[in-house]
């Protein structure tokens, strides 16, 4: 039983294979978080984990009988108005303009298996016994609003997921300022608070910071969860390695606005919240409403970055995505947007699609520029229709042409964005967000649809319908390519606006899950500019998300490493584009292009004409490779073995089959040093005593590789390749 209750010291214990997340009811009314880390089996008494000082200096004290101010209790669900003073998780406002709430403890209920969230992605069990869900009410007894915080361990994971749910129990209408979907707490505050921080084409570089007596917190307020904050945060110990040390990571399911925060008390006790951003949020819950936050998934790892990014990166390959492609082979694909651009036409597209059936590819995807008039990005967005100058025969026949060359075909669409010169601005104006009397503020020369509305998301499930089911297409890139600002929605009353944002989201995934049901076996592939909205709602729906729109190899070691902290490998789609590359201009060799993109969703994105005969036939043999490992690349442990953040000299990944019979190292000669030392890397994940045929060759146990590492090859020369492919012997 993975959650156990202890009536008597009105604990409970809720435990994954390696961790214990443990709550207490203090005085009957007072859920407290008394315990996250490593497991333990038993948890006597809540007392050690109460403060020395009940209440200290100028705390206030919300109960008579209680020793203990709210402000200096691990509160599980802190609440706005009270006495305790840190940022609480929730915030409302009564009809008399209060703004006091005061949950105590009612009741709980356990039960097998994990339901969905209404409305929202979330992660899953496939059946009852992979996990037990554990839902515990609170209740203000003035406004009879009721809190269900719901708990769900999964056996095979060393993850949490917690989510909240709000319930409208009395007869005033409640204006929700804030709720946040996960408090916890560390109880010193010897932390550094870890994020992924970036740029457009520059995202997810890790960054780590000391916890002092603040609030260090990252955010979105772009209603996307943005190239410049992931929503994911890690809390680890100084001195923490991939190997060694405390981690505890908190990461959110939600693509929208989010908020990651680590406030440090006047105690040093630390309070780590996630959820949607209190900034700009508001929600009217009328009498009987309930309102859903999104999901938040906590790891603990006792052993290092390594041991907490493989629980997410397992927990959300199997049990976060879904449809078809989270276990089928994904087809090594061509897109064809860094070779033409908008300029292209039905010859050109096929041409693309001959040479890259020749090299080996599978997918052909047609990017931007296919409907409308769109021969720049400045209309036609909304007008999904085909463009017969550029495919006369339509989508329909390219898609026969190019699946009788035998590749599969896919199309880009931007569903949630609308051109100004476009029909359907010209039709319904007021579907795109701005404010009316103001003049909007435009994004590569576009505005955004409101997605919370049904008229809208019903347009968009036509015309993408109406395509998807006039030919063959296997495959969708979801692309968005910009930010919201102005945000208002024309359909929502005054004191609604503060829904808007919420709105988009919760109608961005409606209208997504109605795309996946109908076409379960569509690969989608999202995308925002690269990767603005790398998250792990868009996950939910997309098995795979394009990671930036910065494809040089060399840039994409800080991007790929970043990411993959919390993001699986099977998520990152990764392409081979041409050299100069068109963000950095830099020149690589194309095998270190196609080793770099090898820890991803693998494809292309070049014009394959300008490839000379030796790059081709090195394509030819990437694509066998690639396909050779994808079951160790999708499917096996990660293990980031040098940091490209500090070494800039080197840099080596590698994967390893669950099975621990075989692994891949990967890496990059990245500086030509004369004279270097002697680079020994230690691999990981091995069997100890097992002995490895290493390249085919030498023979090494699994302890002489893991202890005494692999020989880095030195090499004249910048950027070049380093593959190491490790086999038992029996
Ligand atoms: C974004 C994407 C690119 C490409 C263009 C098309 O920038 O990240 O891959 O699809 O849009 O306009």
């Amino acid at each position: 039983m993975p959650i156990q209750y202890d009536q008597k010291e009105q604990v409970f214990m809720l435990q994954t294979p390696k961790t214990s997340y443990v709550l207490g009811v203090y005085e009957g009314k007072y859920l407290l978080h008394l315990y996250y880390g490593k497991r333990i089996e038993r948890y006597a008494a809540m007392q050690h984990r109460l403060p020395t000082h009940g209440i200290n200096g100028f705390s206030a004290t919300d109960v008579e009988e209680s020793k203990y101010s709210t402000n200096v209790l691990p509160m599980e669900f802190p609440c706005y108005g009270s006495a305790d003073y840190r940022s609480p998780a929730f915030h409302a406002e009564y009809e008399d303009g209060s703004a006091v709430t005061k949950l105590f403890y009612q009741g709980y209920h356990i039960e097998s298996g994990k339901k969905p969230l209404c409305g929202l992605p979330a992660t899953y069990a496939e059946n009852e016994l992979e996990a037990e869900t554990l839902e515990i009410t609170l209740k203000d007894a003035v406004t009879g609003l009721v809190v269900v915080l719901s708990y769900t361990v999964f056996n095979s994971f060393d993850a949490i997921a917690k989510s909240v749910r709000v319930q409208n129990g009395g007869d005033q209408t409640i204006n929700i300022k804030s709720l946040l979907s996960s408090t916890s707490y560390l109880f010193d505050k010897d932390y550094e608070f870890v994020h992924l921080a970036g740029a457009w084409a520059r995202e997810r570089h890790i960054q780590k910071q000391p916890l002092q007596n603040s609030t260090i917190l990252i955010d979105s307020k772009r209603v996307s969860s943005s190239h410049m904050h992931s929503p994911f945060m890690a809390l680890a110990r100084p001195y923490t390695t991939e190997t060694q040390g405390d981690v505890y990571g908190c990461s959110l399911i939600y693509s929208g606005n989010f908020i990651a925060r680590a406030e440090t008390s006047e105690l040093d006790t630390v309070r780590l919240s996630i959820g949607i951003n209190p900034f700009g949020f508001g929600w009217c819950l009328n009498p009987g409403e309930e309102f859903q936050a999104p999901e938040a998934v906590l790891v603990y790892a006792a052993n290092g970055f390594g041991e907490m990014s493989r629980t997410y990166h397992k927990l959300y390959r199997t049990r976060l995505c879904r449809g078809k492609f989270r276990d089928a082979e994904r087809p090594v694909l061509i897109n064809n947007w860094e070779a033409t651009y908008f300029d292209f036409n039905e010859e050109k597209i096929l041409d693309i699609a001959k040479s890259a059936k020749k090299l080996g590819m599978e997918l052909l995807v047609l990017d931007d520029g296919w409907f409308g008039k769109r021969d720049s990005d400045n209309c036609s967005l909304g007008d999904w229709v085909t463009d017969r100058r550029k495919l006369p025969d339509g989508i329909d026949g390219l898609a026969k042409k190019v699946t009788a060359l035998g590749m599969q075909f896919g199309l880009w669409f931007e569903p949630e964005c609308i051109s100004e010169d476009s029909d359907l601005y010209r039709a319904h104006p007021d579907w795109a967000i701005q404010i009316p009397g103001r003049q909007p503020n435009r994004s590569r020369y576009q505005l955004i649809l409101d997605m919370g509305r049904e008229d809208v998301r019903d347009y968009l499930y036509e015309r993408m319908t109406a395509i998807l089911d006039s030919a063959n297409i296997e495959y969708v890139k979801w692309d968005m390519n910009r930010h919201i600002s102005d945000v208002y929605s024309a359909v929502l009353p005054k004191e609604r606006q503060g829904e808007a944002s919420h709105r988009y989201m919760l109608g961005l995934y409606d209208l997504l899950e109605r795309l996946v049901s109908r076409y379960p076996d569509l690969l989608l592939e999202g995308c925002s500019g690269g990767g603005g909205r790398f998250d792990l709602g868009m996950l939910y729906y997309s098995p795979q998300i394009w990671c930036s729109d910065d494809t040089d190899a060399v840039e994409r070691l800080s991007v790929q490493y970043g990411t993959s902290f919390c993001y699986p490998i099977s998520a990152v789609g990764s392409h081979v584009s041409a050299v100069p590359n068109h963000q950095t201009g830099r020149i690589t060799p194309v095998e270190t292009r196609g080793t770099v993109a090898m820890a991803g969703s693998f494809g292309y994105e070049l014009d394959l004409n300008l490839l000379s005969d030796g790059e081709k036939e090195e394509v030819k043999e990437q694509i066998k490779t690639f396909k050779k490992y994808y079951n160790l690349t999708h499917e096996g442990e990660y293990y980031r073995l040098t940091n490209p953040m500090e070494n800039r000299l080197y840099a080596a990944w590698e994967f390893v089959s669950q099975d621990q019979s075989e692994a891949l190292v990967h890496g990059m000669q990245i500086l030509a040093q004369p004279s270097g030392p002697s680079i020994h890397i230690p691999v990981r994940g091995l069997k100890a005593d097992a002995m490895y045929e290493v390249n085919g060759e030498l023979v090494r146990s699994g302890r002489a590789l893991m202890h005494g590492g692999l020989n880095f090859p030195r090499q004249t020369g910048d950027f070049k390749a380093v593959e190491f492919y490790l086999k038992e012997v029996k």
